[in-house]
């Protein structure tokens, strides 16, 4: 009997490990040059952590399941609950800004479709620490880094800027409280895969009469594209008191961040469109999705500010700003593009042995060769020279260790440029200290 892999769960060939490891090392590279440091955390957690923490959305997506003691665990769907609880455990040691990040696999249980599987790896950046913009635009920069790290542009994705303290004031100014609010920015989530009618019934339980007039200020608040047209939109809600002067300090927010990501070099990729909320319960201020730049398809990446969590973890008030990026979405879009390399392993040297006799002195050039960091392939069973040569032409190999009678009685390797052809004698001694140029520039900077 054949066993299957489980639905939306993958296996990797060696090529499909390459095509990963080229992303892992992208991701790695953005984040070092931006001076995060990687951390992990387990893959297995108490399911509690998700049930309050992540947001219905998340939870009804669990892998989730009793452990033999009787625990109620869960594959981690998202890092973000785990690493507050890291952060807030060891808070008062840390320096300040926290600046860590992580590539790890998170399961999550979703119906699996185009860039949607049940095991998906994620690149996941977050600041702790700071609470100004400044850290949101540090971040979104290098979200936009990374992207464009694989050779994207801003023809090929775009990064939606919105504020969810901005809608909880324009909420406030139409007159809900805290859980009308929430109620309807969980509808204004969904707004784009929702029928309009289906929409106006939603709101119409908030909102009663007034639903269908609501959703146009709604769709007018979404159609907002620049920042002249926000802040005259700000400006002119009725607000009052408190709420008037937080309206007031957000739009300096804004600026102070929009000038920080045109500085950046993000200012192409960013765009105001407040339609993005976020669906995850615990995101506080500024909360940005990137997505390929027609708008089609999920997205590459989501993040935004989420203060208040590690606080209800138990930690002290820490501000906290990140996001995550799929592997699954973005693949697809290099793809698509063309931007992903074909990778192929190609070994330094491949040794070739006239027979056994030759064996050991190969091996032991071999084994020193790897030593020091070279890729070499060896021949584990005995062929004739014939086929030895075909294999050593199709193995991609730079150079051939030839290892014959003759040669060696002297103390010699011939080595091949298996491009050229080229062939030289060189005294086993000399393996180490000439592989470096041998290689490099070929056989004709060498004489005999
Ligand atoms: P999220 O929006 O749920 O945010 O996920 C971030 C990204 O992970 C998505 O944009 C998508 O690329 C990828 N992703 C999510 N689910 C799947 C899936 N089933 N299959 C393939 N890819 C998927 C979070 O997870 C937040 N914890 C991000 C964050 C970090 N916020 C602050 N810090």
């Amino acid at each position: 009997m054949q066993f299957e892999t489980l639905p939306g769960f993958r296996e990797f060939y060696p090529d499909a490990c390459a095509r990963r490891n080229h992303v892992f090392g992208r991701w790695r590279q953005v984040a070092r040059a931006f001076n995060f440091l990687e951390y992990d955390a387990p893959v297995l957690e108490p399911l509690e952590l998700y049930i309050e923490k992540s947001g219905e959305e998340i939870v009804g997506q669990l892998f989730n399941f009793e452990d033999r003691g009787g625990r109620a665990v869960a594959l981690r769907p998202e890092m973000t609950p785990s690493l507050a609880r890291l952060i807030g455990a060891k808070a008062n040691s840390l320096k300040r800004p926290v600046k860590w990040f992580n590539i790890g696999e998170h399961y999550r249980y979703e119906r699996p479709q185009k860039g949607r599987l049940r095991a998906f790896y994620q690149f996941n950046v977050d600041i702790f620490g700071e609470p100004g913009p400044s850290a949101d635009a540090e971040l979104i920069a290098l979200l936009c880094q990374t992207l464009q790290s694989f050779g994207l542009n801003s023809e090929d994705f775009k990064v939606r800027l919105s504020d969810r303290d901005l809608w909880l004031l324009m909420l406030a100014a139409e007159g809900l409280d805290a859980s009308g609010s929430a109620a309807v920015l969980g509808i204004i989530d969904k707004l784009e895969r929702t029928e309009r009618g289906t929409i106006i019934e939603k709101l119409a339980v908030i909102l009663g009469d007034a639903a269908e007039k609501f959703l146009g200020r709604i769709e007018a608040a979404i159609a907002i594209r620049t920042f002249s047209e926000l802040r005259s939109y700000i400006e002119c809600l009725p607000l009052e008191g408190d709420l008037a002067s937080q309206a007031q300090a957000r739009i300096s927010d804004w600026q102070q961040l929009l000038r920080h990501l045109e500085a950046a070099g993000a200012g192409d990729f960013v765009q105001i469109d407040l339609g993005i909320v976020r669906g995850l319960a615990y995101y506080t201020g500024f909360v940005f999705e990137a997505f390929e730049a027609s708008g089609e398809g999920r997205a590459l990446a989501g993040g935004g500010r989420y203060d208040a969590l590690i606080k209800k973890l138990g930690g002290p008030d820490m501000p906290a700003v990140g996001f995550a990026m799929g592997d699954v979405t973005l693949m697809d879009l290099l793809d698509s593009r063309g931007r992903m390399p074909a990778y192929v392993q190609r070994p330094d040297f491949i040794v070739i042995i006239g027979g056994e006799a030759e064996r050991d002195a190969a091996l032991g050039d071999a084994a020193q060769l790897r030593s020091v960091g070279y890729q070499v392939e060896y021949p584990l069973k005995s062929q004739g020279f014939g086929k030895q040569f075909k294999a050593a032409n199709q193995s991609g190999a730079r150079l051939a260790l030839i290892y014959g009678e003759d040669e060696l009685s002297r103390g010699l390797v011939k080595v091949r440029d298996l491009a050229s052809g080229h062939e030289l004698e060189i005294g086993r001694d000399q393996l180490l200290q000439r592989a470096p140029s041998l290689l490099e520039g070929g056989f004709e900077n060498e004489t005999e």
